[in-house]
């Protein structure tokens, strides 16, 4: 029996609780709404065409620019472009950077942890144009000391791209910090941070943290997927990476996803409203699913930092003794639904890079289990939750062969 057939043939379990917002967000039904109209009603049309249409899909494309920029601090909506995903817009930040400035060449620096939509494109440009690319080190709750940062930037540093908050473990990284530093060192760094699990979840403004490039990903947000953002700091010279015919956006050709757009932007406007508040209840439902966790099940290892310095939204365990496949099967029996290391790294069973760049062995890696929190989820959730964890794990440790062994 496969295991499709298996999830299948279980039937639907008492409550379903869907916890797997890394990999892809529940889109509410407002956002829904949002962008219906825009398929065959409005805005069908092609946004850089001088008919009605086409200008009502221009409107909602630079509506949504401007939104963004004023949720960022940009200082203009000309500085937002629009992807088709936040894998693209680091993409575009990273290959885009190298092409323009392949001549010049240089280190690009990337931490230990970045989103493999970080890494691989900094190999590429290494590759391909010969930047050296350095990854930093980070300590064993993801974060970055400021003084070894420092001592890695030089006058040939080129780019840096640090993430302002890990995907995987939650870690919250002192962006400011560390721009201010690379700048300070070497006034000519361009400095890109991946805010893609930042955006909506923690304030920030581009001009205050001094960065100039920075990723976001609609559907982190619960908006469609298949939007991203690369803010572009006015002055910072990037190629396209993409060749083909222009549109609205100058660094990123081809149509504009106007409904995806249309979805994304109500999605921005809702995570932007009550947003203190959204915050403080995924903190709650944040701390009140990790204690249970600790207190109901043994041999438990949190990975990443805990409170104030860790995303809103996330958590992240290693449940030892366990696989972490066998966790997200036993667990989708009982409708609940998350996800082992991450989803770019599940399906090939390789340990996530982030929880070993954090030190964790590789049998420890393998049994975690990301969940994330949203404004969507409520205490009877977690209670649900924490009603079947427990069990589950104790379940499959009595079958499972990575038992410790008695001395
Ligand atoms: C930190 C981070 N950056 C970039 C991405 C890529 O975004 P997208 O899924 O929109 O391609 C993700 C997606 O999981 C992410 O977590």
């Amino acid at each position: 029996m496969s295991i499709r057939d298996l999830l299948k043939a279980h039937g639907k379990p008492p409550r379903e609780v869907y916890f797997d917002l890394e990999n892809s967000g529940l889109v509410p039904p407002e956002v829904v709404d949002a962008m219906l109209p825009y398929f065959n009603r409005i805005g069908y049309g092609h946004p850089s065409i001088t008919h009605k249409v086409g200008w009502e899909a221009y409107e909602i494309l630079y509506e949504t620019k401007e939104l963004v920029s004023k949720t960022i601090g940009a200082s203009s909506p000309e500085e937002i472009v629009i992807t088709h995903s936040g894998t693209e817009a680091n993409n575009l930040a990273i290959m885009g950077f190298a092409l323009a400035n392949r001549t010049k060449k240089g280190k690009i620096i990337v931490s230990a942890i970045e989103h493999l939509s970080v890494i691989f494109p900094a190999e590429t440009a290494s590759e391909l144009f010969g930047f050296e690319v350095l990854r930093i080190p980070v300590d064993t709750e993801g974060f970055i000391d400021p003084e070894i940062f420092q001592a890695y930037i030089d006058k040939d540093t080129s780019l840096v791209s640090i993430q302002m908050v890990n995907h995987e473990i939650g870690t919250i990284q002192n962006i400011k910090e560390l721009a201010e530093i690379a700048k300070d060192t070497n006034p000519n760094v361009i400095f890109h941070t991946d805010a893609a699990d930042a955006y909506g979840r923690i304030k920030f403004r581009v001009d205050d943290l001094g960065v100039d490039l920075l990723t976001i990903s609609s559907h982190k947000i619960h908006g469609p997927r298949g939007v991203g953002i690369l803010y572009v700091r006015e002055g910072v010279k990037l190629s396209p990476i993409l060749r083909g015919q222009l549109s609205v956006e100058k660094l990123w050709p081809g149509v504009e996803n106007i409904p995806l757009i249309a979805g994304f932007k109500k999605a921005v406007e809702l995570a932007f409203t009550n947003f203190d508040a959204n915050v403080s209840k995924m903190m709650i439902l944040r701390d009140m699913l990790l204690r249970g966790i600790l207190d109901n099940v043994p041999d438990v290892l949190v990975n990443g930092p805990i409170g104030e310095k860790r995303a809103p939204d996330n958590i992240n365990v290693s449940f030892l003794y366990v696989e972490g496949e066998a966790i997200t099967i036993e667990f989708s029996l009982r409708g609940i639904y998350v996800s082992s290391g991450s989803a770019c790294t599940s399906r090939i069973l390789e340990p996530s890079h982030v929880l070993l760049a954090i030190g964790r062995k590789h049998e420890e890696a393998h049994g975690s289990i990301l969940f994330k929190v949203s404004r969507y989820h409520n205490r009877e959730d977690i209670a649900y939750a924490l009603s079947q964890i427990p069990e589950a794990i104790d379940r499959l440790r009595k079958i499972s062969s990575l038992k410790p062994r008695k001395i």
